[in-house]
């Protein structure tokens, strides 16, 4: 779909940051290492600036997909932008956009196991812009692309799981 006849307010992101996170996805196929399938993909996050940020520019971190000789060690473009970004120092509620792009003329959407991963991180609301090989895109929020998802919020602290335990353990009072 062309940036122009999107409705992007209800993302809350501009033309201007939505351009630049389809460019940054595309440039960032450029960096895949991808021997073993030649499957190029490009990931980007709009980020929202730091605390201790005193640019102005647009806070966008990129990833691409990493191959290994050993197959299933390699890694998707998704999960090494958010790596790159949580050690950046970003948190989650951080990530206001993801931009993903391939090299083919279908949309490709993130694997199941970078869906989870960016659930860690994004908002059920947040867009995912899924690229294809010319730049043109179809956008899904996380909570569309993983819905009844499973994410830190599910969690009860550890302490109270114990605690509930330990309360119906045999024996106990
Ligand atoms: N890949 C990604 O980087 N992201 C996805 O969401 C789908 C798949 C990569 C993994 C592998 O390097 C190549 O694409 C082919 O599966």
């Amino acid at each position: 779909m062309p940036v122009e006849e999107l409705s992007l307010d209800q993302y809350g992101i501009t033309a201007q940051e939505l351009t630049a996170l389809s460019e940054k996805c595309l440039e960032a196929r450029e960096r895949a290492y991808c021997p073993y399938s030649q499957f190029r993909v490009g990931a980007a996050l709009l980020l929202r600036p730091r605390a201790d940020s005193t640019s102005s520019a647009l806070n966008i971190v990129i990833g691409a997909n990493v191959e290994n000789a050993s197959y299933p060690v390699g890694t998707c473009a998704e999960r090494v932008a958010v790596g790159t970004a949580v050690v950046q120092g970003y948190k989650h509620g951080d990530i206001r956009a993801v931009g993903v792009a391939t090299d083919i003329e279908g949309y490709c959407s993130p694997c199941g196991m970078c869906r989870q991963f960016l659930r860690e991180f994004l908002d059920l609301d947040t867009p995912i812009f899924m690229h294809n090989k010319d730049g043109n895109f179809q956008v899904k929020t996380m909570g569309e692309l993983l819905p009844m998802s499973f994410g830190p919020d599910v969690l009860p602290p550890p302490e109270e799981l114990l605690a509930s335990r330990a309360s119906k353990a045999p024996g106990s009072a």
